[in-house]
């Protein structure tokens, strides 16, 4: 995920969340093609997140499915596969799933790739995402949150916060740097492929982590499959 301009005073403009829609509809194929080959970091927090979330589903087993969202999921694989696969035997664990993306053709992927049974697929905005207070298990965003202008990833860390429930997950990962925005204009080489992150960093994401009365199980800065650093944060709601 290269970046050709990083600048600490951008600001995104306003048909941000259009652009953005319009480049993933138009970069899915490329993307989800890399991306299946890029796998490794995601499928190693997943596992770590696993590790924490598997035993309570256990010790719940006669209880409601686990809900667990994922915001960003793109074309649904390989995490929500991964999770998908834990409900049929033999683990055969009762999840609900619900996958949230901004672009129509990722989640037409996702459907495709994925089928519709134990997932609910939503499309559009997460920051326009509602749900109950305290009414998940868990909260998963890999490398979606980072599109967001920087002022939102704290009000999306407050809107998780309030959806979890007492002693609910989330494993997502941030920009390791700080920057308002990094801007490429064609992503993958595409001409339709403009495409934007940002970040406050692994310090001061972290400190608003625990700003929100989550404790902190991973906080740690890793090196991507590619060049870039990202912090992954898996956190416990208390
Ligand atoms: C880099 S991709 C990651 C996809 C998937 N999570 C993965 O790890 O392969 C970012 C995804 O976030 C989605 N996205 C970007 N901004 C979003 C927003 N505001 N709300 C929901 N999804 C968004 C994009 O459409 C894209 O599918």
């Amino acid at each position: 995920m290269a970046s050709s301009a990083s600048d600490n005073s951008y600001q995104p403009p306003e048909d941000l969340k259009t652009r953005l829609k319009e480049s993933y509809d138009a970069v899915a194929p490329e993307y989800n093609a890399w991306t299946v080959a890029h796998a490794t970091r995601r499928i190693e927090y997943l596992d770590k997140f696993l590790d924490v979330l598997l035993p309570s589903i256990d010790e719940g087993a006669a209880q409601s499915p686990v809900k667990i969202l994922e915001l960003g999921c793109g074309a649904g694989v390989p995490v929500m596969k991964k999770l998908l696969d834990l409900t049929r035997p033999p683990s055969s664990k009762k999840l609900h799933l619900i996958g949230n993306d901004l672009s129509t053709a990722q989640l037409n992927a996702a459907r495709e790739n994925l089928g519709s049974e134990n997932v609910e697929w939503v499309e559009g905005d997460m920051m326009s995402l509602s749900f109950p207070d305290t009414s998940l298990d868990a909260v998963l965003a890999f490398y979606s949150i980072i599109h967001l202008p920087r002022e939102e990833q704290y009000l999306m860390l407050d809107k998780i916060t309030s959806w979890l429930k007492p002693g609910g997950l989330i494993l997502a990962n941030f920009s390791a740097e700080e920057t308002g925005g990094e801007v490429l204009e064609q992503w993958f080489g595409h001409e339709k492929g403009w495409m934007f992150w940002s970040g406050w960093g692994s310090d001061k994401t972290l400190q608003q982590v625990r700003s929100k009365g989550l404790e902190i199980i991973v906080g740690e800065v890793m090196p991507d499959d590619v060049t870039a650093k990202f912090l992954w944060v898996i956190a416990k709601k208390a």
